[in-house]
């Protein structure tokens, strides 16, 4: 199979799609790489790794989606890419289709395999494509949370460590799954005080289990979340109903009951936003203030650490790139049931029964195909 890996084009993503060990993994099985030229720089990774681990060098982004079978990629395709498109191309990345009707409109019309790794999802019920950059995401929520409650930005000017003789933040992590544990590791590390929030109890006796009691856990409900909320310095929102919208579990009512001048950083945005108030924001401009509360609400945070993101992404990734590389997708989506939970489209049809009734459009089960 041709695989091609173009550079991201979203604002400030310095991801890409593999790293160059990844690309010396997919060439011993076989495989023909196509990679545009200076696409790893953001992470550190120059031309001449791809070219001495087998790959061909491709000098602009039309070259690689010309020639390739299957993209893969950081982040969902931008509408500069979306005339690249083949038929039947098979494109495997994060899509996050349930918060964008805009381009899942237009993947169904350019007929294209598209493959979420945020859907992919093993027996278990675990996302292993999505864990590593919520991972990186958990963390980030905590520094970013950080600057969010400094003056500058508009926050209540609070330290979340305190000093001694002064207060830590209060910090409130709502979804105790694989972001909100790694927010919770690096909350405590830096001296806050945290409750965290799941309606899952075994996310929570897991979550009690790890930090040996030093959090609060809670049961979330609307009485929790708004008892924790009103008294929280920092919110970080890491829900996920997987392949749906995020629950709006922040109500702009909720949010006028906050502490001026606290901060909400919201994970779940690349779902949509667990707030009512969220929306969008970039690397280049990533806050803005409503209601008093500064909202953080970056869709790609962990494009902000390439380095380590490229690395635990390829981690992640490859054995299934892999797979669909050598078996091809439909063969793969019948040998392996994780690879079926990735597949949101196929060839103008919605298969991902939560992505189609997010956004209206008729489910076709992939049991059809
Ligand atoms: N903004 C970014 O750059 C970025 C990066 C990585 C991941 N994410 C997103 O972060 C979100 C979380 O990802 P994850 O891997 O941690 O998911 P996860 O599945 O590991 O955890 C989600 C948790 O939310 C809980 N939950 C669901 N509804 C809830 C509710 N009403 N109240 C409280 N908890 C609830 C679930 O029980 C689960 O434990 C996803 O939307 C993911 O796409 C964003």
């Amino acid at each position: 199979m041709i695989i091609g890996i173009p550079t991201e084009l979203k604002v400030a993503e310095k991801r890409v799609g593999v790293t160059p060990s990844g690309v010396r993994t997919l060439v011993q099985a076989g495989h023909q790489v196509l990679i545009q030229s200076g696409a790893g720089l953001g992470s550190g990774f120059v031309d001449e790794s791809y070219t001495q681990a087998g790959a061909q060098i491709k000098g602009n982004r039309q070259e690689v989606w010309a020639d390739s079978d299957m993209i893969l990629k950081v982040k969902e395709p931008l509408p500069q890419e979306f005339d690249l498109m083949r038929e039947d191309q098979v494109i495997f990345t994060y899509l996050h289709l349930a918060a964008d009707k805009d381009l899942t409109e237009k993947l169904i019309e350019k007929k294209i395999v598209g493959i979420a790794y945020e859907t992919i999802q093993t027996e278990n019920g675990s996302l292993p494509l999505l864990a590593p950059m919520s991972a990186v995401a958990g963390r980030l929520a905590v520094q970013a949370g950080a600057y969010c409650l400094e003056a500058q930005t508009g926050g209540r000017g609070i330290l979340l460590s305190g000093v001694p003789g002064v207060r830590p933040a209060y910090v409130v992590i709502i979804g105790a799954g694989v972001s909100g544990l790694h927010a919770c590791f690096s909350a405590v590390g830096n001296g806050a005080r945290v409750s965290i929030l799941d309606i899952n109890q075994e996310r929570l006796d897991y979550i009690n289990d790890v930090m040996r009691g030093s959090v609060t856990t809670l049961m979330s409900n609307e009485g929790t979340l708004e008892e924790e909320i009103v008294k929280a310095d920092l919110v970080i929102s890491s829900v996920l109903i997987p392949g749906a919208r995020a629950p709006k579990l922040i109500s702009r009512n909720l949010l006028k009951k906050m502490k001026p001048g606290a901060a909400i950083v919201d994970i779940s945005i690349d779902q949509g936003g667990s707030c009512e108030t969220s929306h969008p924001t970039t690397h280049d401009d990533p806050t803005y203030v409503e209601e008093g509360i500064v909202h953080y609400c970056v869709n790609n945070m962990p494009g902000a650490v390439p380095r380590t993101s490229t690395l635990a992404l390829t981690n992640a990734t490859l054995s299934y790139a892999l797979e669909i590389a050598n078996l091809g997708y439909k063969e793969a989506m019948k040998e392996n049931p994780a690879i079926a939970k990735g597949m949101n489209l196929i060839r103008g049809s919605v298969v991902h029964k939560a992505v189609a009734e997010s956004m209206g459009f008729r489910y076709d089960p992939l049991s059809e195909f």
